[in-house]
């Protein structure tokens, strides 16, 4: 009988270039291409054992039994995987992140990144990471990008199998820092499967979207030549339009907190004064502080001294998903 229990370990990423908005809602085709860090340190490390005595899917999410919304979505997610194994069989899911999720810090992406490994394997599926990626894209978009570490782009696609995602530097290509400036730790009140939906009432998201292909090639030569100068400034830009649009959205989303604007005030000063260091903000409150190695020290001290920072927590660019090894192999 072929194993039926995988565990799988995922980190989330943070979008240099963000998704924001899906051109097809049901497959969770994005409205524009993405382009991120995975992040070492964080992670999400899930179990899924799939066991014929069961009559429905049981979820245990942070140690306790998922809300109805979050089973929901990860029994949806389980059905694409059963369908693709011929085996309808229910199962066992058990999923512990070492961050808070729902609060900005891509807790999709790193969840769906290591269910759709963990699932697969235990359903005898053997994929290679373009068709994990593309598979963990109908759970989260973001999680299409935790299949692959370092710096990861993520192409829109225009049918199912060609929105996937692909490495385009490794982790060890550039030492930058993340040092992420929590400043809560609630889950927010509107998630980004809601956001995605509203994206299009903003007027600006059209042109967000159609200047999206020239941000991501600036973006994606900065970080080749390692050209911190160039990477800042289009990350906060691309960081500032999401946002633009996210507010201008009927009804408006307003993820950005008092502390939040006072970290991206403070970050754009220490540039000024000659840091290597600027912001980017995910689907919630929380500051993303990307920093050359060198200034991370500094930023961290600095950061100490704001008001409202309840945590800081330092990442580099981290690996991609990974089968625990009881399992013998990783994903191709
Ligand atoms: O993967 P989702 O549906 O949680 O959407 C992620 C959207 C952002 O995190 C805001 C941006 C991105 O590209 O990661």
């Amino acid at each position: 009988m072929p194993e039926r229990r995988a565990t799988a370990t995922a980190s989330p990423n943070i979008a240099f270039i963000k998704y924001w908005g899906n051109r097809d809602p049901a497959l969770r085709l994005p409205a524009n291409a993405s382009l991120s860090m995975t992040l070492s340190n964080l992670q999400t490390n899930t179990t899924v054992l799939f066991d014929d005595r069961l009559e429905a899917d049981q979820i245990e999410i942070d140690g306790s039994p998922a809300s109805d919304k979050a089973a929901s979505r990860v029994t949806k997610h389980l059905d694409l995987i059963r369908t693709l194994s011929g085996n309808p069989t229910f199962a066992n899911i058990h999923s512990l992140s070492n961050f808070p999720a729902g609060a900005g810090i891509a807790s999709s992406a790193s969840a769906f990144a290591a269910l759709t490994a963990a699932a697969s394997k235990a359903a005898g599926l053997e994929l290679d990471k373009k068709q994990l990626s593309i598979l963990a894209r109908r759970g989260s978009g973001s999680a299409a990008r935790s299949i692959f570490g370092g710096f990861v782009q993520l192409f829109s696609g225009e049918v199912n199998t060609d929105g996937y995602a692909e490495q385009l530097a490794p982790a060890e290509h550039w030492h930058l820092v993340n040092l992420i400036a929590v400043v809560t730790k609630e889950h927010k009140s509107i998630g980004s499967s809601e956001g995605h939906m509203l994206a299009p009432t903003s007027s600006i998201q059209a042109i967000r979207v159609q200047d999206t292909a020239r941000r991501l090639e600036i973006c994606k030569k900065a970080i080749m030549q390692k050209d911190f100068q160039t990477l800042a400034q289009i990350v906060e830009l691309d960081s500032n339009l999401m946002h633009s649009v996210m507010m201008t959205s009927d009804p408006p989303i307003l993820y950005l907190e008092p502390e939040s604007i006072s970290v991206m005030k403070h970050v754009t000063r220490w540039r000024e004064d000659g840091l290597a260091v600027c912001y980017t903000i995910d689907a919630g409150p929380n500051v993303h502080c990307i920093c050359s190695l060198e200034d991370s020290p500094e930023v961290e001290r600095q950061l100490r001294s704001i008001d409202g920072i309840l945590d800081i927590y330092r990442c580099s660019p981290g690996n991609g998903v990974a089968l625990a090894v009881t399992n013998e192999q990783s994903p191709q």
